[in-house]
C-alpha cells in the first residue's frame, strides 16, 4: 500500500471540515477524489501533504506514519502536491520555476535528468524556458505547475483540479500527460470537478460530501452509479 488514511478528522481553527476519512492508494493507481465545492477535497490533499495536521486518525505513506511530518520532508519522501490555481512564481522564468521543484534533489545529474524528462513530457515548457511564468497562457502555467511538482521525482503526485480554467484542447493534452506520468511509475491522487473526465482515467474514485466519504468504487462502478450520474455527471 502506498498511502493509507485511517479515520482522518481535521479542519481549520475550530471549524471541522473532514470527518473520519478512510481512503487508500495502491502502488501504480490513479485515484480520483470527487465532490461539490466545499466538500473538503483540497483539505484532504493539504492534510496528506502535511500543510495541515490531522486532529484524529492516522496517515501512512509506504507503511510509515506521517502525521505531524513537515511538508518539505514529505516531498523528500516522495509526496508531491500541485495545489489548486497553478501558483507558479510569476516573476521567475519557466526554468527557474522548475529548478525550485528540485530544491531537495542534491544530485546535480539527477536534477538535470529530471529537467529533460519534464521537457520531454511538456515540450512547450522547453521552448519557453527563458520566459517569465507570467507570460505563459493559463494552460501552460498548469503544465508548469505539474512539471515543477514532478522535478522531485515523486512516488505520489497529488493534483488539485488540473483542468480548471484550461481550454478543452489543452485539458485533453494535460490528461494524456497525467496518464503518461502514471505509466512511468508515479501514482496519482486527482481532485477534479469534471467527474466525467476523472472517472475516465481513474482506476478508483472516492466521492466526498460535506467532509465525509459517501461513495467509493472503481471508475467503471461510479460512472454507473445513479447518485453519481444525477449529482456529478449531469445525467438525470
Ligand atoms: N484556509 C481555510 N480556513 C478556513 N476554512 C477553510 C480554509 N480552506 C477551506 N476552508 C473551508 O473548508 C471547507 C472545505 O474546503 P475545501 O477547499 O477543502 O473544499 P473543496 O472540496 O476543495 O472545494 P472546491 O471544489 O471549491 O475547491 C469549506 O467550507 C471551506 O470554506
Ligand atoms: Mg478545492
Amino acid at each position: 500500500m502506498l498511502l493509507e488514511l485511517d479515520n482522518i478528522t481535521t479542519g481549520y481553527g475550530k471549524a471541522q471540515v473532514l470527518k473520519d476519512i478512510c481512503l487508500h492508494i495502491c502502488e501504480g493507481e490513479i485515484v480520483a477524489l470527487l465532490g461539490a465545492n466545499g466538500a473538503g477535497k483540497s483539505t484532504t490533499l493539504r492534510c496528506i501533504a502535511g500543510v495541515i495536521q490531522p486532529w484524529e486518525g492516522n496517515i501512512k505513506f509506504r507503511g510509515v506514519d506521517t502525521g505531524g511530518v513537515a511538508p518539505y520532508i514529505l516531498v523528500s519522501k516522495g509526496i508531491s502536491y500541485c495545489p489548486e490555481g497553478r501558483d507558479v512564481f510569476a516573476n521567475l522564468t519557466v526554468l527557474e520555476n522548475l529548478k525550485i521543484g528540485a530544491y531537495l534533489v542534491d544530485d546535480e545529474k539527477q536534477s538535470e535528468f529530471r529537467l529533460e524528462w519534464v521537457y520531454d513530457l511538456f515540450p512547450r515548457l522547453k521552448e519557453r524556458q527563458r520566459q517569465s511564468a507570467a507570460s505563459l497562457s493559463g494552460g501552460e502555467q498548469q503544465m508548469l505547475a505539474i512539471g515543477r511538482s514532478l522535478m522531485a521525482n515523486p512516488k505520489l503526485l497529488m493534483l488539485d483540479e488540473p483542468s480548471l480554467g484550461v481550454a478543452p484542447i489543452l485539458i485533453e493534452a494535460i490528461y494524456s500527460k497525467i496518464q503518461e506520468i502514471n505509466a512511468s511509475g508515479t501514482s496519482i491522487l486527482l481532485v477534479e470537478q469534471n467527474a466525467n473526465l476523472a472517472l475516465e482515467v481513474a482506476d478508483r474514485a472516492y466521492v466526498l460530501e460535506k467532509g465525509e466519504v459517501c461513495l467509493e468504487g472503481t471508475g467503471f462502478e461510479l460512472r454507473d452509479n445513479e447518485h453519481v450520474k444525477a449529482s456529478y455527471l449531469g445525467i438525470a
